[in-house]
């Protein structure tokens, strides 16, 4: 795993940006593994950015999301769904055909999980998975106390999640959080080439620490990144505080990455 420290998140996203935005370049084909929540969308605006710039184009890109909530259709505002096509899709030249997310209105919604997992799979799996943390260490929606092995299936949010969320998103009102959603699992995730993870700010401190440093744990599911062999956490001195060999890790990934941070 490689812990990349920079000093602000717009350095962070503008880095992670770079990796992906190259690896478009290199691979027109590629198949990308994103996120929703509030920490990818600077991530998002970079690579529209340099799409634009460039001249980089992404309509043989497919992609996957994550997860979605059950009970909202993608038309919803606060669908993830939605959410993807207003911060990224609509700025690139992806094809919509070509971009997956859930149904969280599925009728069957083991069946529609599965099938996730066939199409994945039938692409010839992620190239590059994009992931956020949540602050009780969750990838996705892996909350504790799920399998390190679990595949996509339905999931059940904790409070602090469906706390976080209404901070977030739904106006604040934390009666409208959806409480289940379905969801890539640790697993799936976990068989994705290479791993970028996004965390910004105090409130992933603890989260970071567990996913870093802490045990492998189902208790902090993002520490199954662990035993990735091409992991990379993007984060900002906030977020990376907790970490004690964090000088160390800064020095590494920057070296590797032949960057000054
Ligand atoms: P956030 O969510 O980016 O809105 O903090 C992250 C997550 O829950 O995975």
């Amino acid at each position: 795993m490689e812990v990349v420290i920079c000093k602000t998140k717009e350095q962070a996203a503008k880095l992670a940006a770079d990796i992906i935005t190259a690896a478009v370049e290199k691979n027109p084909k590629l198949v990308l593994g994103l996120a929703t929540g509030s920490t990818p969308v600077k991530m998002y605006d970079e690579m529209a950015k340099a799409a634009k710039k460039r001249k980089i184009s992404y309509r043989a890109v497919r992609s996957w999301n994550l997860d979605e909530y059950v009970g909202l259709p993608g038309t919803h505002n606060q669908s993830y769904r939605y959410f993807m096509n207003e911060n990224l899709f609509k700025k690139i030249d992806i094809q919509l055909k070509n971009t997956h997310v859930l149904n969280g209105m599925a009728k069957d919604p083991e069946k529609e999980c599965k099938a996730y997992e066939a199409a994945i799979k039938k692409a010839g799996g992620i190239d590059i998975q994009v992931l956020g943390i949540g602050s009780d260490g969750h990838i996705a929606f892996n909350e504790p106390g799920t399998s390190l092995k679990s595949r996509t299936g339905v999931v059940y949010l904790t409070p602090s999640t469906i706390k976080d969320n209404a901070r977030l998103f739904f106006g604040g009102d934390m009666t409208q959080v959806p409480t289940k959603a379905l969801s890539m699992g640790v697993g799936t995730i976990c068989e994705a080439k290479k791993i970028i993870l996004l965390a910004f700010g105090e409130n992933k401190q603890n989260a970071i620490k567990g996913c870093v440093e802490g045990p492998v744990s189902q208790f902090c599911t993002a520490s199954a990144l662990q035993e990735h062999n091409d992991a990379w956490i993007f984060c900002d001195e906030a977020a990376a505080k907790k970490l004690k060999l964090r000088k160390y890790y800064a020095w590494r990934s920057a070296t590797k990455l032949g960057i000054a941070l």
